[in-house]
């Protein structure tokens, strides 16, 4: 069997990648916008760029799954539908969607690119966690606020069920090799939700030194985003405030057969593994 991750040194995709790389059944073809970057063990390097429709049909030949991560564009929602019609009429198609898609950014965007997939003639699973743990420990997010201390998050009512991206790897495996899966949609979440100022709780626990919960200024968390990925952030941070992330469900322990991994554990493992000392 061969399966295309789409962007597979992303925190969701390297998970995922982990998980099939093992696998002797599997051909793992991992894309990325820079195919040499591509170092993960058991994974053949494809160039996929969502800015290079050339290279899709050489990406996606012969496959018989592909895990699409979604890029933050406004256009997301045809560039997935021109690409998925590159890809063999066969494929199966697993998306790393989101919680509550119809209030995403605007005009219902995630559920605009999740009509692309249900009308692409391909067979698709749904995926739509919430927050990843991993922002925590992802230079792009949150691992150098948190290693200097703070955790600065919007709305300090406002709880969210964080998931760890593991956990979607393990669903997004089944769903890419079980047809039990097909035509269905998961909303996934972590096993418990906390307020931002419980997590920095958890968090200097773990440090063992301070980390404050801040609340962010107007607009501060909103800082290094720009155009359309701030209009998303900004109304992702609506829901947040709203309560959406704060729903936990219980699809990854129904469809694992396991607890989900639990923020406190996230949290510990990444500490004692150095994550907020290097930054
Ligand atoms: N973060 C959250 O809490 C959260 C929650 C729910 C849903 N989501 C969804 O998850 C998705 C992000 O997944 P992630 O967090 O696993 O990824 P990520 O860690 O943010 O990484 C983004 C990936 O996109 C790739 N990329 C960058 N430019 C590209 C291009 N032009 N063409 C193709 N790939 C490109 C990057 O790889 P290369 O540099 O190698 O190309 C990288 O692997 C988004 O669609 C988001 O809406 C996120």
């Amino acid at each position: 069997m061969r399966i295309l991750i789409t962007a597979v040194r992303g925190k969701t995709g390297s998970a995922l990648a982990e998980r099939l790389a093992s696998r002797d059944d599997i051909e793992l073809r991992g894309g990325s916008s820079d195919p040499r970057l591509v170092d993960a063990r058991g994974v053949v390097p494809v160039d996929f760029s969502w800015d290079r429709p050339d290279r899709w049909p050489a990406a996606s030949a012969d496959v018989d799954a592909v895990f699409v991560v979604v890029p933050l564009r406004a256009d997301a929602p045809a560039l997935v539908a021109s690409y998925l019609a590159t890809t063999p009429p066969t494929t199966h198609v697993v998306l790393l969607s989101e919680r509550d898609p119809e209030r995403s950014g605007t005009q219902g965007w995630s559920a605009r690119v999740e009509h692309s997939v249900r009308t692409s003639g391909r067979s698709w699973t749904l995926l739509r966690p919430g927050w990843f743990m991993q922002v925590m420990s992802d230079p792009r997010f949150l691992r150098d606020e948190i290693a200097g201390g703070r955790f600065g998050f919007p709305h300090p009512g406002a709880s969210v069920a964080w998931i760890d991206t593991r956990d979607i790897a393990e669903v997004a495996e089944l769903a890419l090799l079980d047809r039990r899966h097909v035509g269905r949609t998961y909303e996934l979440s972590g096993p418990e939700s906390f307020p931002p100022a419980r997590v920095a709780k958890i968090l200097s626990e773990a440090m063992d030194r301070p980390v404050s919960y801040v609340e962010p200024g107007d607009g501060e968390a909103l800082d290094g985003t720009s155009g359309f990925e701030r209009e998303l952030t900004a109304l992702t941070y609506e829901r947040v405030r709203d309560g959406h992330f704060a729903v936990v469900t219980d699809a990854v322990p129904r469809l694992t057969g396991k607890p989900a991994r639990s923020l406190q554990a996230f949290i510990a493992e990444a500490a004692a593994a150095g994550v907020w000392e290097t930054a």
